[in-house]
């Protein structure tokens, strides 16, 4: 058996059931596949699932709000992806009748769906001989086939897209791409894989020459800065400080006011900073409690963010609203700040 064949055959025994590979609907897919691509397996499943509980047809998504849909997305990061979710609902609703084109380059088209995305969607809901390149189809092609070009380059993209379009079972599409994923997802993991166990053991160039750790290659090292941020809880009687943010990865979520240091700063040196005389020179202010740092590691950025707890009865702040503390759960907000709102009491 050939390549193609063997890892079609490992998958019909070594599969997973998954809500998404009992369907060939292409709304349900495309949804699948845009949480799939922020997160794995295990954390996506409940959010797919509530996507279709909430929004079961694709009108359903085009006519909710964007507070509700971002709302749904909580936890998962990168709003984007939510926001074109969004769009694209609209788009399909508005311009196709509702349903998705049975053509790669319009699916290639719509706003958030890239190569990978419209392959995974004709493929899977469609037959189409389109083959998926992900990172763990990445990972397989490089280890078996001893490709060690950086996938990260243009050249790499290229041979990477060219050689799993050649190995693509055409008329077996869906089920080839699925394979091909699981199997880098399960057997040719990223770290120890279980190359004893292994069905391609015998023509796998990386076992071969023992350089299964050392692909595949990257060619950049991604730089992170550090941020530090204070966002400032600020109460007055029993409304708070909120705003909904137009910047940057968190566009459309709902942030505290916050000021922003490139270096760490003690309490007493965040109050003697000018952007915090800014905000409290004209008005009393009593702040209530400090939280420890939050850690939030996003791909170019590690954010080290405290929360404070902050009475300030004259305030004003033009660029946010007041509102009821007692509300503030009901609006999206980002997963660290989600997370700081898992360790109190909002009342
Ligand atoms: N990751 C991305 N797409 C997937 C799929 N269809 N099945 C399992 N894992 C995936």
């Amino acid at each position: 058996m050939n390549f193609s064949n063997k890892l079609v055959s490992w998958y019909q025994n070594n599969k997973r059931d998954l809500p998404w590979r009992n369907t060939v609907n292409p709304y349900h897919i495309w949804l699948s596949e845009i949480i799939l691509q922020q997160t794995r397996v295990l954390q996506g499943t409940p959010y797919y699932l509530a996507f279709l509980m909430s929004f079961p047809k694709i009108e359903d998504l085009a006519n909710a709000s964007e507070d509700k849909v971002l709302k749904m997305w909580q936890g998962l990061g990168y709003y984007s992806r939510a926001r074109n979710l969004h769009f694209t609902a609209k788009d399909i609703v508005n311009n196709f009748g509702g349903e998705f084109p049975k053509d790669y380059k319009k699916v290639l088209k719509l706003k958030g769906v890239g190569v990978y995305t419209a392959a995974a969607i004709t493929s899977f809901a469609f037959d189409m001989p389109y083959a998926v390149v992900d990172g763990n189809v990445i990972r397989v092609l490089s280890r078996v086939f001893g490709v060690s070009i950086p996938f990260d380059t243009y050249a790499g993209k290229k041979d990477f897209q060219q050689l799993a379009q050649e190995l693509l079972i055409e008329k077996d599409a869906a089920i080839y791409n699925q394979a091909i994923m699981e199997f880098g997802a399960m057997q040719c993991k990223p770290k120890s894989p279980d190359c004893s166990s292994c069905p391609m053991q015998d023509f796998c160039v990386a076992y071969t020459v023992n350089s299964v750790a050392e692909l595949p290659v990257k060619s950049k090292k991604i730089k992170v800065k550090n941020r530090f941020l204070h966002y400032l809880m600020i109460e007055q009687e029993d409304n708070i400080f909120l705003g909904k943010r137009k910047l940057g990865i968190w566009t459309g979520l709902y942030e505290f006011p916050f000021l922003e240091f490139p270096v760490k700063m003690d309490e007493k040196q965040v109050m003697q900073s000018d952007e915090w005389l800014k905000i409290f020179l004209n008005s009393t202010c009593d702040v209530k409690s400090v939280s420890s740092e939050f850690i939030h590691i996003l791909s170019h950025q590690k954010i080290h963010a405290q929360f404070w707890q902050i009475k300030a009865a004259d305030v004003v702040l033009k660029e946010y609203e007041l509102i009821p503390k007692n509300s503030l759960l009901e609006f999206p907000v980002s997963r660290l700040t989600e997370k700081y709102f898992e360790t109190i009491d909002l009342g």
